[in-house]
């Protein structure tokens, strides 16, 4: 086949969950349903450039410019298995050259925004050899979550489905589908990110999902995370805010409970995580305001709360979360539409 070369470009975005994945069976299948909101300024950019290679496939990568080898057993597994979705790469040499929007070692995961942002350029360049013109974003999210389970949901924004469940006709265990029925209170919900800890977390997340597959508690588990799927999706589409605090923390709390009660248990969250949610319930009491937190698998909180409210709750966050933050750092986000193409 005559190839021509060419390069393909993406921007996609961070997301964070409301109902959190955690845990997986076989070839990345989520053992329960997960939602997310997509976000805005924590984005990776990636550019891929392709050329009909002469030694079968072969890849070089580039994070902020520098050629980095310690990303390659991730992306050697992650090239594996997405060769059948993608074949047209067998023929291929690729630069890979990525970078980070939000700060590095921010303790922010950015495995989400970079396999997909990787994987758009990939399906892009699949489209291109290929003439594969059908189901693009399916096909990229699907392939995102062969990458790391939760990127296939940054495909689409703002509010992202992924996982098989009875409360969504078109949901699918392959990739992440856009939620299309929620209120407008949410078309610009904001996140402010607040750096509890840099560094990087001491177990990976790989290691947390392994470990649900021997959890006493993985049957309750899986049951209430579908449970508050169905609950989600109504307090989404009606607005009522104080169900969706309710399902978004106890969702939060039950990811580091399932950490700390898993075979091998382990401690993510430090001494001022707990303070800023005391702070937050605080807080919510005194004002009745819609400030809640969520966590990912970190230390670090996720303020969510709606724009009408944002005056207020950014003077609570400076006058009395920030002290909490290391270097007083953190990161305000908003939810977007997801991932751009970035040609020209
Ligand atoms: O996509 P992974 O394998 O990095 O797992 C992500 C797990 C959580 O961030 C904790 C939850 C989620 O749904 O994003």
């Amino acid at each position: 086949m005559n190839i021509k070369s060419g390069f393909t470009n993406w921007i996609s975005p961070s997301n964070i969950a409301l109902v959190k994945y955690w845990g997986k069976k076989e070839n990345q299948i989520p053992i329960n349903p997960s939602i997310s909101l997509t976000l805005n300024n924590c984005h990776s950019k990636t550019k891929v450039s392709y050329s009909k290679s002469k030694k079968g496939f072969n890849y070089e990568f580039f994070f902020h410019s520098e050629k980095k080898q310690s990303f390659n057993k991730k992306l050697d597994t992650y090239f594996k298995r997405i060769i059948d979705h993608c074949p047209s790469i067998n023929q291929l040499s690729l630069k890979i050259e990525s970078e980070n929007t939000f700060p590095h070692s921010s303790g922010i995961a950015s495995s989400a925004s970079a396999f997909s942002s990787l994987s758009l350029c990939i399906y892009e360049i699949e489209k291109i050899i290929n003439k594969n013109k059908n189901d693009f974003f399916n096909k990229s999210s699907l392939i995102s979550r062969l990458g790391s389970g939760s990127a296939c949901r940054s495909i689409y924004g703002p509010i992202a489905l992924w996982g098989k469940t009875k409360y969504f006709d078109n949901s699918s265990d392959d990739y992440a589908i856009p939620l299309k029925n929620y209120h407008e209170v949410f078309f610009d919900y904001l996140d402010t990110i607040l750096i509890v800890d840099h560094e990087p977390k001491q177990v990976s997340s790989s290691h947390g999902h392994e470990l649900m597959n021997s959890h006493i508690f993985k049957k309750d588990r899986v049951y209430q995370a579908n449970e508050n799927i169905g609950i989600l999706k109504k307090s989404l589409k009606t607005g009522d805010l104080k169900s969706f605090i309710k399902v978004v923390e106890q969702e939060a709390l039950m990811l580091h409970a399932l950490m700390m009660t898993s075979k091998t248990p382990y401690i993510l969250f430090k001494p001022n995580t707990l303070e800023i949610i005391n702070e937050i319930w605080n807080y919510r009491k005194k004002t009745n305001l819609n400030l809640c937190f969520t966590l990912d698998a970190g230390a670090n909180v996720h303020l969510l709360y709606p724009k009408n409210e944002e005056i207020e709750i950014k003077k609570f966050i400076d006058k009395n979360l920030l002290r909490f933050c290391s270097n007083r750092r953190y990161i305000h986000d908003s939810i977007s539409e997801g991932p751009k193409s970035n040609d020209g």
